[in-house]
């Protein structure tokens, strides 16, 4: 098989990581006869400086005309402390999700046993837990009009909309998910609050029927950011609105151990998107030290979703455990013997081409 695969690197740290994800897909393919075709496109502060805007034309036509995306970081200190900043690149993420109908991110939640003692949780609590988030992606507080400041400065608005066609091709993606796990949904949801929330709440409920199996319950999202904590074990599968999802999956990363660790995968209309759930972590640019692990397995959900290859995504899968019990790791893992973001990617590429 061909895999056209547009690649975005973007800003900080993602050239590096994701030099480490191609070396691993270019190995895979090498063991299976498939063949990996890259186009390279600007996005980010990278594209801001080169062409003016976050998410150029041509980027978007690279990935309209691929059949998946591998996408680094975005963002860039040079703008996060000018809040005046006319354009900036987190813009660029935004419009890609939006205009390539990104409408469903999938964040999957599991740990490894050999770093179950870098979690900040005790061993107990986080030992086997296993669930999926799936956060609403293209509307919300992060999209809805009006959106913007008074004319004296002095007030600002943004405005969360939901239309029940969002709420409902979400939901339905989550039970589905559901029905291939442990059949299990909970509703993130503020309903106590929120006029959305309350939408999101009766059109899950009407849906519910049609998928008598799964046991589906509510949360409220403050509720949820404690029980997620208290016991992550009690998640199978969890959707929830932008920007709840948004926060909830920062903190469900570092139940695992570390922010490096977890993929995910951005699906709709269009191209689907595989990006780590990290940010540019600009402090370590250039320095070779960033962990590459999430946007290696990033491109594991890649074989997995958009090439329905799923041995493929186990072999990475196995390189990447196989690091980790061997303590071939980042500093983010561990400072004494830490390994450089490179060696890792060599590391994991020369273990798929050794051992399957
Ligand atoms: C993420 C990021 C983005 C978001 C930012 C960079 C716009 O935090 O992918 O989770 O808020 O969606
Ligand atoms: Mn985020």
């Amino acid at each position: 098989m061909n895999l056209k695969i547009a690649v975005l690197p973007g800003d900080g740290i993602g050239p590096e990581i994701i030099d480490q994800a191609l070396k691993v897909i270019d190995a895979v393919c090498e063991k299976t006869g498939h063949s990996a075709e890259y186009t390279q496109a600007l996005t980010g502060a990278t594209a801001i400086f080169e062409t003016g805007n976050p998410y150029p034309e041509e980027t978007h036509t690279a990935c309209m005309n691929s059949d998946a995306v591998l996408f680094g970081a975005i963002g860039d200190p040079h703008f996060d402390n000018d809040p005046k900043a006319k354009v900036r690149p987190e813009k660029g993420l935004l419009e890609m999700r939006q205009r390539l109908g990104l409408f469903a991110n999938i964040r999957p939640v599991t740990t490894f046993p050999s770093l179950l003692h870098k979690s900040p949780l005790k061993k107990e609590l986080v030992e086997g837990a296993d669930f999926v988030a799936i956060r609403e992606l293209t509307g919300g507080i992060y999209f809805g009009r009006p959106q913007g400041r008074s004319e004296d400065g002095n007030t600002a608005y943004d405005t969360c909309v939901y239309h029940r066609f969002e709420i409902e091709r979400i939901a339905k993606l989550a039970f589905e998910f559901a029905m291939k796990r442990r059949k299990k949904l909970t509703l993130v949801d503020k309903a106590n609050v929120l006029a959305t929330s309350r939408l999101w709440r009766e059109t899950v409920q009407e849906m519910a029927p049609s998928f008598p199996e799964v046991e589906l319950d509510y949360m409220f999202v403050d509720n949820a950011a404690m029980q997620l904590i208290q016991w992550p074990k009690k998640f199978d599968v969890m959707v929830t609105e932008n920007m709840f999802g948004d926060i909830l999956t920062d903190e469900a990363s570092v139940i695992t151990g570390s922010l490096g660790l977890l993929p995910s995968a951005s699906i709709g209309i269009h191209t689907s998107v595989f990006e780590p759930i990290h940010g540019s972590y600009p402090q370590a640019a250039g320095k070779n030290i960033a962990n590459p692990i999430a946007t290696v397995l990033s491109a594991a959900l890649m074989f997995e979703y958009a090439f329905k290859l799923n041995n493929e995504a186990e072999m990475i899968r196995k390189a990447v455990e196989a690091s980790l019990e061997q303590g071939i790791v980042t500093e983010d893992i561990d400072k004494t013997r830490a390994v450089s973001t490179s060696t890792l990617g060599d590391w994991l590429a020369s273990h798929i081409k050794m051992n399957f």
